[in-house]
């Protein structure tokens, strides 16, 4: 992918701890990066720290214009560039009203070894988030991927399975109740439990405690803090489709049987190109019945990537500006109240990663400079 520029992360670059920069701690004692080895490039090792602009233009914040619609906007955040990197905090902070953390609350982070809570590296971001007036996704509670291996083990062994996860739910929500001293609002409580065609997917959970076992991780998580807002998320559910109507059936049917669920989150991991992203009307449908079930609807993981179109560089990155705006516009006209980039910066996206391939995804690029994706996304939710 020629016109794509490169995201270079394994350049190393000088460490600085700079929770003093935001006024939170005295260098050194915040942001302490956990030692799991579970822990991905973007949580563990050192990142690339880009030319920091001082007093970067922008027309106006997008948490500004957000909250003037009535809608939290967000980013996922990794541990490593927020404490090395100036720069991100600055713009996370300036931008965006909500964050997820992007691996640090997941369970092979929080509960590295049986009974050995380690909230550090996540309470960490949760006290940036507190700083700066901005609202926390918790992400996310239940999940196929980064378990740590003895959860993997109890979960194989079906002995105790139900009692270890239900421990693990109520340890990580007691932590951050609502009544406590780290709240934390919103919990995507179980991601990712249907297949691409809409079947119950074959997890080490569905096999160890059986095909109703989503109804309960809800009702335990109720138990663990009755004020949290409870979420299933999933990707590849956002328009219309097998998948989409999977999980509609599912929350219809958990909703029915009195089950404390309270929203839906969609990811929307999308790209350019044709069918590479759900089309507006069906979208806005799908939206529209997930709501009529009484749910909150959460985007909460969106970048857009460029790999899958063609053209020129300007092209591309045009065509990436519309789908974010395509995209925004659609889910504030359906009543999404929350919105959420899977990271900021094209320094510290998951894409290349995960895909193999080099991209730009996201709304600002490897040096923080606003795309036009950031420019489109300031006029949607201007109104304009
Ligand atoms: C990804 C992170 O971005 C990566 O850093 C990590 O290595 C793997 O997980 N759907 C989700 C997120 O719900 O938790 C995933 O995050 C991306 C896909």
């Amino acid at each position: 992918m020629t016109a794509v520029r490169p995201v270079r992360l394994n350049r190393r670059a000088s460490l600085t701890v700079g929770a003093s920069l935001i006024g939170l701690h005295a260098p050194g004692t915040a942001y302490a990066v956990g030692e799991s080895a579970a822990m991905n490039r973007q949580d563990h090792a050192p990142g690339t720290a880009p030319p920091h602009r001082p007093g970067l233009q922008v027309a106006s914040r997008l948490r500004d214009l957000a909250d003037a619609r009535g809608i939290r906007i967000g980013a996922a955040v990794a541990s490593r560039p927020l404490v090395a990197e100036p720069a991100y905090r600055e713009i996370l902070a300036r931008e965006f009203s909500s964050v997820t953390c992007e691996n640090v609350m997941k369970p092979s982070f929080l509960q590295p070894s049986q009974g050995r809570f380690d909230f550090q590296a996540a309470d960490a971001i949760v006290a940036f988030a507190t700083a700066h007036a901005m609202t926390i996704r918790g992400h996310t509670l239940v999940w196929h991927n980064q378990n740590p291996a003895w959860l993997e083990r109890v979960a194989a062994s079906g002995e105790n399975a139900s009692a270890a996860l239900r421990d693990h739910i109520t340890g990580v929500l007691t932590h951050y109740r609502n009544d406590g001293p780290v709240p934390v609002p919103a919990w995507d409580v179980v991601n990712e439990a249907i297949t691409d065609t809409g079947a119950l997917r074959d997890t080490l959970w569905a096999r160890a405690l059986g095909p109703g076992y989503l109804a309960d991780l809800f009702r335990w998580a109720n138990e663990a803090d009755p004020d949290a807002r409870l979420f299933y998320n999933d990707y590849g559910a956002e328009g219309m489709g097998r998948k989409a109507d999977a999980v509609h059936a599912l929350l219809r049917g958990l909703v029915q049987d009195g089950v404390p669920v309270h929203g839906v989150g969609l990811q929307m991991h999308v790209g350019i190109g044709a069918r590479q992203s759900p089309s507006q009307p069906d979208l806005a449908a799908n939206i529209a019945r997930l709501r009529a079930l009484g749910l909150e609807v959460h985007v909460t993981e969106m970048d857009v990537k460029l790999q899958t179109g063609t053209g020129t560089d300007d092209e591309r990155l045009a065509e990436q500006a519309q789908v974010y705006a395509d995209i925004l516009g659609t889910c504030i006209e359906a009543g999404v109240t929350s919105f959420t980039f899977w990271g900021f910066t094209d320094a510290h996206s998951w894409i290349p990663g995960f895909t193999g391939k080099p991209d730009g995804a996201l709304p600002f690029d490897t040096t923080y400079a606003p795309k036009p994706a950031y420019h489109a996304l300031t006029r949607v939710l201007a109104g304009g």
